[in-house]
Order: C-alpha cells, then structure tokens, then sequence
C-alpha cells in the first residue's frame, strides 16, 4: 500500500526507515520530509498541517494510510478531518482524535484525565487571569520548588520550576495576565513538584488494547551534566537501565491500564501512539506528561530495536485487531545522540555542508534537521543529525556512536559527550 507519513524530523526519518522494511509498503511518502527521507522515500513539499492541500495529495498519489509524526496536525484535528470527508473516510489515520489529542494539546485536559481514572499523578489547581490571587494563594501553600504549566502547547517552552516563591507568583502573572506564551498560557495549571528520576513510555494503541514498546529516557538539556536551556533532546538511550519488571509492572498495571480504559470509558477516539512522560519516585511511578506521538530524539532508539513489521501493526491499530499482534524487541541496548547546530537552542545558523555521512559505519544516521542544496546536504534547523547504534549496553552502543561522530563535520557542529552520564 501507499503510505504518507507526516514531519520532517530524526522521529521521521527513523519511522520511514522501518516501515520501508515492510513488505506491505509499496510506496512512501513524507511530508515535508528532509534529506534523509528524500533519499529513501518520495518527499511531498506542503504543510501538514493545511488539510485541504494534504487531501489533494492523498487523492493525487492515491494514499491508502496516513501516519502522523508531530503533535500539531493531530491537535488541529486531522483524524477527524478524514474521519468526516467522504472521500477519505477509508483512508486511516494512526493518530489520536482530536479529542484524544487533547492529553498533550491541554495540561488541564490531561490533569483532569488523571485525576477521573485514578492515574497517580501530581496534585494540582489550575486558574485564569480571573483568579490570579487564588494561583498566589495556592502557591503559598505548596513548598518549592514550584511547577508552573501554560495549559496549551508552547512549543515544549511552557513549563517553569522556580525555587523562589516571590518568583513563582511573579512568573504566574507573566503567564496569565501578560500572556507569556500568548494563548497557550490563558490557563495555568500549578502542580505540586514530584522529585525522582524521569523516564518515557511508549505504548501503541488501537484505542481498546495496546503494546508496550521499548522504554526509553531523553538528555533534554544542552549541556553536559544535564545543564543549561532545554532542547528537545540531545541523545537518547533504550532501555532505561532501572526500568526494572517490578517498575515497569507497577506503570503497566497503575498507568498504562487504566490509560487505555480511560479512552473506552471517555469514548476517546485513539489509534496511535500514547507518550507517557513519568517520574519515578521511590519506586512509586508518576504521570508528568502525556503526549499524543512518539518523542524525538526516543523513536530514535525505541524504534530501531522493533523487530515486529510496523506497517502491519498500524494495519491492525486502525482494525482494531493489535490484541491479535505481537511485538518482537531486540534485547541489545540503543543510543543515539544528537548534532546540532552551534547556538541552539537559541540562535543558530542553517545551511551548513554536511560531510561524513559515507564514512559512518556499524551506526545509523538518522536525519532530523537537513536539506539537499545544489546535490550537497546542509544542515536545516537545530537539531541535525541523530547517530544511533546497538551494543550488548549502552557503552558499547555510545562508544560506536561517538567513533562515527568523529567522522561527521559541519560548521559549528555541537554534541553531547555524556549521553547516559548518569545511567
Ligand atoms: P512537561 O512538559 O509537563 O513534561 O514538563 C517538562 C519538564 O518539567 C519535565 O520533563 C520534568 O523534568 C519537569 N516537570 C514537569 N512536571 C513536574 C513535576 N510535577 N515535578 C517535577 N518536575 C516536573
Ligand atoms: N524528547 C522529548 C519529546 O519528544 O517531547
């Protein structure tokens, strides 16, 4: 079948490597795609997120499945927009409904979630501008730290932990009264500051039962030692090491479970992946987040070590037959670690010539922020380039990343040399 997969990041081009490797894909399309899905797959040049131009293309290339990368096109209702057009009503969408979308695209709404199925997660309150005064109130009954959240999406920015609590009344009427992250701050959600160690689990889902994939655990900050702004991420190692049976039955029987019975009881349309961002407190596991896609630079890791044919589990996500399926995991350990640009995740120059990438050997390059210019590939955003690879653990894996990053150049190339520093 023909299959369009929307974005153009590292989590993209790993998706496309793999669904390549299905016998059921005859032919794939990325939207918009970079460098790296241009050389394995047909590239479309249009943003996914105008519906009417996507349906064109769908129509145009005869499309038979869509699989949505990013979270924006599903917060803006996608599925449903196919859901609902008579002409593409057959063609699945793997991604959640716009309702279902809403556990990323709304602090509040996912809070609320929680909370209505028992889910262990941080006590909270959220307010308007109307009850700024009550928000001063309630932090004044929290100890610090303090966990601010703009309701909607920020671009991964809209959360902020202050130690100060003069601070943290401060940021909260930057928020709500002077629209610190425009809309998405109209609402702030307060939550109480869990202290533990942060680790992801995927769990792919056809909306009644549903897979454990491999766990994973993201470097989010720029510098070494975990210091400095937040990035989307700077490498990525599969599985987390004290992710032990015990752990992951507590998250499979306290979080994953009562998840998917959420989504039947709410009768939330969700056929995709489901991102469990938690904290594990004395063993205890936590909901911090819920995000409606694979992460990146994670899918980089996570997805290389399935062995199962992803074409064919989507098959079965959008049949709801995935009960029926069986997920086969490679047991060695992945790391990737991210290049990028000099300056992010601040300012930071695009187009540099990207040289190397015919030496690596034994690892996969994974392209998230590239361009083809004149024949040559140049680098086309922050993050640039994720080079993943396997090892009996994740020295071994790490060690052969690094000797192939020493093999890759461009100008003002940037990476972390700690990935699982703290492992
Ligand atoms: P979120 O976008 O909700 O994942 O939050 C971004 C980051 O803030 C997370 O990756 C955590 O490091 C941190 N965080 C969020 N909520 C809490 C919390 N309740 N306690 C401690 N840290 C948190
Ligand atoms: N790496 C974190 C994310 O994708 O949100």
């Amino acid at each position: 079948m023909n299959i369009l997969l929307l974005g153009s990041g590292g989590r993209e081009h790993a998706l496309a490597w793999k669904m390549l490797q299905s016998k059921n894909c005859s032919k794939l399309f990325v939207a918009p795609g970079n460098a790296g899905t241009a050389a394995i797959a047909n590239n479309l040049d249009l943003n996914p997120n105008d519906f009417d131009v996507l349906k064109k293309a769908v129509l145009a290339n005869e499309i038979q499945m869509v699989v949505v990368g990013p979270e924006d096109p599903l917060v803006n209702g996608i599925y449903d927009f196919f859901k609902n057009d008579a002409e593409l009503k057959n063609i699945p969408v793997i991604g959640p409904s716009q309702r279902g979308a809403q556990l990323e695209g709304s602090k509040e709404f996912a809070k609320e979630f929680l909370i209505r199925h028992q889910i262990p997660t941080a006590a909270y309150q959220s307010f308007t501008a109307a009850n700024v005064e009550a928000g001063y109130a309630f932090l004044e009954t929290l100890k610090a730290p303090y966990v601010l959240k703009a309701d909607g999406l920020a671009a991964g920015k809209g959360v902020l932990i202050l130690t100060d609590l003069e601070e943290a009344k401060l940021e909260l009427k930057n928020m709500l009264v002077d629209a610190k992250f425009g809309a998405a701050s109209t609402k702030v959600v307060i939550e109480e500051f869990l202290d533990g160690i942060e680790l992801s689990c995927f769990v792919l889902t056809d909306g009644k039962s549903y897979k454990i994939l491999p766990t994973a655990k993201d470097y989010k900050r720029i510098g070494e030692g975990d210091q400095g702004l937040n990035t989307g991420g700077m490498g990525a190692v599969s599985p987390v090491p004290f992710a032990d049976d015990v752990l992951l039955q507590k998250i499979e029987e306290r979080i994953v479970k009562p998840t998917i019975e959420g989504f039947v009881k709410d009768q939330i349309d969700y056929k995709g992946f489901v991102f469990i961002g938690l904290i594990n407190v004395n063993n205890e596991p936590f909901v911090i987040e819920y995000n409606v896609r694979m992460g990146d630079p994670e899918t980089e890791v996570v997805i290389p070590r399935i062995e199962s044919d992803l074409v064919q589990l989507f098959t079965a996500v959008a049949n709801q037959t995935l009960e029926q399926e069986t997920l086969k995991v490679d047991p060695r350990t992945a790391t990737t670690v991210m290049l990028v640009s000099g300056g992010y995740p601040e300012e930071y120059q695009k187009g540099m010539v990207i040289t190397g990438l015919d030496q690596v050997a034994n690892s996969l390059v994974f392209h998230a922020g590239t361009a083809l210019k004149e024949s040559q590939i140049v680098s086309n955003g922050g993050r640039v380039l994720a080079v993943t690879s396997f090892g009996e653990d994740f020295d071994q894996a790490l060690k052969t990343s690094y000797q192939n990053i020493d093999k890759l150049h461009f100008d003002k190339m940037y990476y972390r040399k700690d990935i699982g520093f703290d492992l």
